[in-house]
């Protein structure tokens, strides 16, 4: 894994909307992987000052929760729109839809949508437990799009975005970690000390299932970037740029 760190989290994001914005210039990233939560927002915002051409980019999502519509402001549809959809002229944008009736169905469905935009580039956030998309401690490494549980710790994580605690979604659609490892680049961001325990596994530890984010040691083309609160227990290791 070719490991960045830097001072601070402002940085890093804006190494990584460099890689973005060259790939996407040079015509290698056609395809784009995104993520959601907290840790991509100072990248998007990167990319939507940017006055990027996406016009022959297509994006698609880790994942999505099961039950929130579109409008529902705590869906992940809702905040990709907002915080880069609405602003980039990408050509099309798919994300699981967490309301289908059949959600099996959906799984399948979103994976035809995979194979068909095999991803170039895939953005990556890291829970605090290793989990990667919405894949928890124990999700098996040949795992393709699926319906998951979410856990207590997720769930907690999570809460800051809702107002009750009974609003937090218990389940969730997302990208296998089969279906992550197929990208041809994954760019993993990891910023703050709630992050240094995950980030110390899945570069230091053992590729286990314990661990999702382990399984990218196997996987060509890792870039992480993190800030040096992320990067706190990794001694020796990555690229420091002062
Ligand atoms: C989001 C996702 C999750 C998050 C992870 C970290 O689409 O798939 O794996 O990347 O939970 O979340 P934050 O960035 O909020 O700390």
């Amino acid at each position: 894994m070719d490991v960045h760190i830097f001072k601070t989290s402002d940085e890093a994001a804006k190494y990584a909307y460099e890689l973005i914005e060259k790939g996407i210039r040079e015509g290698q990233i056609r395809t784009l992987g995104l993520a959601t939560g907290g840790t991509p927002l100072k990248l998007y915002a990167y990319m939507r000052h940017a006055g990027l051409d996406v016009s022959n980019v297509t994006t698609v999502n880790l994942d999505e929760y099961v039950g929130l519509k579109d409008t529902d402001e705590h869906s992940y549809r809702y905040y990709m729109e907002k915080e880069l959809f609405s602003h980039m002229n990408f050509k099309q944008s798919y994300l699981p839809d967490g309301t289908a009736e059949d959600l099996e169905e959906e799984c399948a469905r979103y994976e035809r949508i995979l194979k068909t935009h095999p991803v170039d580039l895939q953005v990556l956030g890291i829970g605090k437990n290793g989990h990667i998309g919405f894949n928890e401690p124990g999700t098996s490494f040949d795992s393709r799009t699926h319906i998951v549980e979410l856990t207590e710790s997720t769930r907690e994580a999570n809460r800051r975005f809702f107002e009750r605690e009974e609003d937090v979604p218990d389940r969730a659609l997302s990208m296998g970690i089969a279906s992550i490892m197929d990208a041809k680049k994954i760019v993993l961001l990891a910023f703050g000390k709630s992050k240094a325990e995950a980030v110390r596994s899945m570069i230091k530890g053992p590729v286990d299932e314990a661990c999702p984010a382990s399984v990218l040691q196997m996987h060509p083309n890792v870039v992480v970037v993190a800030d040096e609160d992320a990067a706190s227990l990794l001694e020796d290791a990555g690229k420091r740029h002062d």
